[in-house]
């Protein structure tokens, strides 16, 4: 047998809670999170991952696979791994700073990319702009961008909920919570597309340094906008002005850590929303008597989402984190520069954790879950992702009582080509009306 052979048969660790003492290695065979099989149906890989290969090497990969629900809830907390890629052994050698352009300085001034203290105090000074009562003022606008897009829809015999909802809605929700104005909408729209692309590390190298140029006018309106404001006798209390306003002790941020966080929402909660609307639905209408239970009772909505999202498992490579020291985790010798992939949406369907994880349950305890990360990282985004799928829902319900999935399963599709996600890009409703 060769030797790659005999790494994808390796014995399995002891049962989950045990920590093997030497390096346990895996490959492509066993997990390809590339292939469309895998993105498919990655549950069958998943699971022999969080029971067998908890933490383990991936010899195709060239990088550590994190996969089981405890094992990554320790990684999300643990500092010696560090979301910074600079930490990373093939990470690109630094530019000087007078040559980097508005995208790079915001990138480097970023909750990923900052170390430890530096993150620490961003989150604290970003806090009130994602304060109850600045969020509050966004939900009558989110409101009015939903009932504007099911009235695009109107009443069709089929339509793909990829392109009518999910597809538009995550976008132009972030462009109200930063506070762009109607008629910049299309603007936005382009600059957050080029943002997102530009940070697409699987792209070839061309593509992402024309879409970085791209986003150069989009960063130049939010700094000159933020220029405004700071001139202005009150800055604002809206988003854009909190984080101005935002001080502690007199520190403050500045005009690169204010358009870094525009950046950060609309990389982290542009993607994720558009996989939010498509799972959710899926999952509601493959279920119907959960979609019936969370009619009956809308207080279980914010429940309902996290389950939503932990059955559904969007996440193709969910996360990294790169060693900043020799660290020895599970009992595996991780080396100082290499690469883990955070596999969390394995974790999310652990069933050492979630009991019948492949089974939708709205009423689940959620206790402990990881769907939005966990420790310094944790996701800034909750309440918008509350808001927007919880509207969604809400507003698909009252316009579609009786909608099913065309032909059983939507007729799905995949972008087997998304850079991170098992991206549905069509999922056909039949609406019986
Ligand atoms: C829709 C579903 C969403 C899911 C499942 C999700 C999940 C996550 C997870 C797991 C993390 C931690 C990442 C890590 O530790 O490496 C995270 C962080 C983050 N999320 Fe979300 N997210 C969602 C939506 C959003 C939205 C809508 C926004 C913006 C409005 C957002 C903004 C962020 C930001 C800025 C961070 C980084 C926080 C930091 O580094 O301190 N997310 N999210």
């Amino acid at each position: 047998m060769n030797p790659v052979a005999r790494s994808a048969v390796a014995a399995p660790a002891d049962p989950v809670g045990a920590r093997p003492s030497s390096r346990l290695e895996i490959d492509g065979r066993l997990f390809n999170p590339y292939s469309k099989d895998f993105i498919r149906s990655p549950w069958d890989a998943w699971d022999r991952l969080v029971r067998d290969y908890p933490v383990c090497w991936h010899k195709d990969l060239q990088m550590w696979v994190c996969s089981s629900h405890d094992a990554c809830s320790e990684m999300l907390k643990d500092t010696r791994f560090s979301t910074n890629y600079k930490n990373w052994e093939h990470a690109p050698a630094p530019k000087p700073e007078a040559d980097k352009n508005h995208f790079e300085k915001a990138i480097d001034a970023g909750l990923f990319a900052v170390e430890v203290r530096e993150h620490l105090r961003l989150r604290k000074l970003t806090m009130p702009a994602f304060s109850k009562p600045v969020m509050m003022k966004i939900d009558a606008k989110i409101r009015d961008l939903i009932v504007t897009c099911f009235d695009e829809i109107g009443s069709p015999a089929t339509f793909d909920a990829f392109e009518m909802i999910a597809e538009k809605l995550p976008v132009r929700s972030i462009a109200r919570m930063v506070g762009v104005p109607t008629d910049m909408e299309n603007f936005f729209h382009d600059f957050a597309v080029n943002v997102v692309t530009a940070t697409r590390i699987n792209l070839p190298l061309k593509r992402r340094e024309q879409a970085i140029q791209d986003t150069l006018p989009g960063f130049q309106y939010f700094l000159d906008l933020i220029r405004q404001r700071r001139a202005a006798p009150h800055p604002g209390d809206d988003f854009v002005g909190s984080l101005i306003s935002a001080s502690d002790n007199g520190d403050r941020l500045d005009d690169y850590s204010i358009v870094s966080v525009i950046q950060a929402v609309i990389v982290a909660g542009s993607d994720t929303a558009t996989d939010l609307h498509t799972y959710a639905l899926q999952g509601l209408l493959k279920n119907p008597q959960q979609f019936a239970l969370l009619k009956q009772q809308p207080e279980l909505m914010e429940n309902a989402i996290i389950e939503l999202l932990r059955y559904g498992a969007f996440g193709k490579t969910p996360q990294f984190r790169f060693a900043a020291q020799d660290a020895e985790f599970w009992g595996q010798p991780i080396k100082k520069g290499q690469s883990i992939l955070l596999n969390l949406t394995a974790a999310w369907v652990d069933p050492q954790k979630w009991p019948n994880p492949r089974q939708l349950d709205i009423t689940r305890k959620m206790d402990g879950n990881i769907v939005f990360g966990a420790g310094a990282h944790f996701c800034i985004g909750t309440y918008l992702v509350r808001v927007q799928g919880g509207l969604m829902i809400q507003e698909f319900a009252r316009r579609f009582p009786n909608a099913e999935l065309l032909n059983g399963d939507g007729e799905v599709d995949y972008d087997y080509q998304h850079h991170n996600a098992r991206r549905i890009n069509k999922l056909m409703i039949k609406t019986h009306l």
